[in-house]
């Protein structure tokens, strides 16, 4: 019996003793297995000089370098959006084809149109000229809002094929005989907006395209074709970007949504809005928000 007594007390006084391990230890595998895996930090890039410029591509980085040694007087922005629209090359080399497929097409002295290519919609305009189907009713709207406002509009010229178009550069370089000039007011074969079926030339009521802009149809067209979806493509402010004069007169279809949108930010060159709001669309101001966040 004191045997029995004495072996109890033991186990007792063992358990005493060994419980604070068992206690300890329990805890210690709750602690790890509550234990939350931070995530990796993710270190941001931030990226500076040109780099930073949200229309910046990586794998022109050396010709924004060179392009910027030739210009050292262009904005940061500017040597960005000129050489992502090819104006690093001189005008005609260089030549790609013309996306026909892209959300805004663009044909200039850089991308050209193959000699078989005939937009899909061609119908006619009041003049008997053609233009797609999406350029003439814009036309259409246009043309009745004008007439509303005492201003009578004439598309003297709209599609061309590129035939037409060889002949009509070929016959202006028999006339000046100097191509440099002839490349300031007509375009080469391939390379015209007339052949995309979306640009028109106007004549008011004085009927001679270069007074186009100073008769109250120039005036008007000026400030209202916008709202018709088109733009004045080649003016006064991107003579060095386009390669053409001053056309008040030639007017190119691109949607009232691109047409407003270059208005509202003051925008006159045509690639450099597809630059930096097609090809690449601006930081939202949430993620420009994020991105500044510390
Ligand atoms: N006159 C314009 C630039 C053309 O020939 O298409
Ligand atoms: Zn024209």
């Amino acid at each position: 019996m004191k045997t029995k007594y004495l072996t109890f007390g033991c186990v007792i006084v063992g358990c005493l003793l060994v419980s604070p391990f068992l206690v300890h230890n329990y805890l210690a595998q709750q602690e790890a297995a509550q234990e939350v895996v931070a995530p990796p930090q993710v270190v941001e890039e931030v990226k500076t000089g040109l780099a930073a410029i949200y229309y910046y591509e990586e794998d022109k980085a050396d010709r924004y370098t060179a392009y910027q040694e030739l210009h050292p007087e262009l904005a940061d922005e500017d040597i960005v959006w000129q050489v992502n629209a090819g104006l690093d090359a001189p005008f005609y080399e260089n030549i790609q084809p013309a996306d026909t497929t892209a959300p805004c097409l663009i044909v200039n002295k850089y991308y050209a149109l193959s000699a078989d290519y005939v937009p899909e919609d061609l119908v006619a305009l009041p003049s008997g000229k053609k233009a797609t189907r999406e350029t003439a009713e814009a036309y259409a709207a246009m043309d009745a809002a004008a007439k509303e406002a005492g201003c009578k509009l004439y598309a003297t010229s709209a599609y061309r094929t590129y035939e037409y178009q060889n002949t009509l550069y070929n016959n202006y370089l028999k006339r000046d005989g100097d191509v440099a000039l002839v490349d300031t007011y007509s375009a080469r074969p391939g390379h015209s907006e007339h052949q995309t079926g979306m640009a028109i030339d106007l004549l008011g009521s004085f009927g001679v395209l270069r007074d186009f802009k100073d008769t109250p149809e120039g005036a008007w067209v000026k400030e209202n074709c916008y709202k018709y979806g088109f733009i004045i493509r080649y003016q006064a402010d991107n003579e060095n970007y386009t390669g053409y004069q001053d056309e008040p007169w030639h007017i190119r279809y691109v949607g009232v949504e691109i047409a407003t949108a270059m208005r509202e930010l003051g925008i006159t060159t045509l690639e450099e809005y597809v630059v930096k709001y097609i090809d690449h669309q601006p930081p939202t101001v949430e993620a420009t928000a994020e991105s500044t966040d510390c």
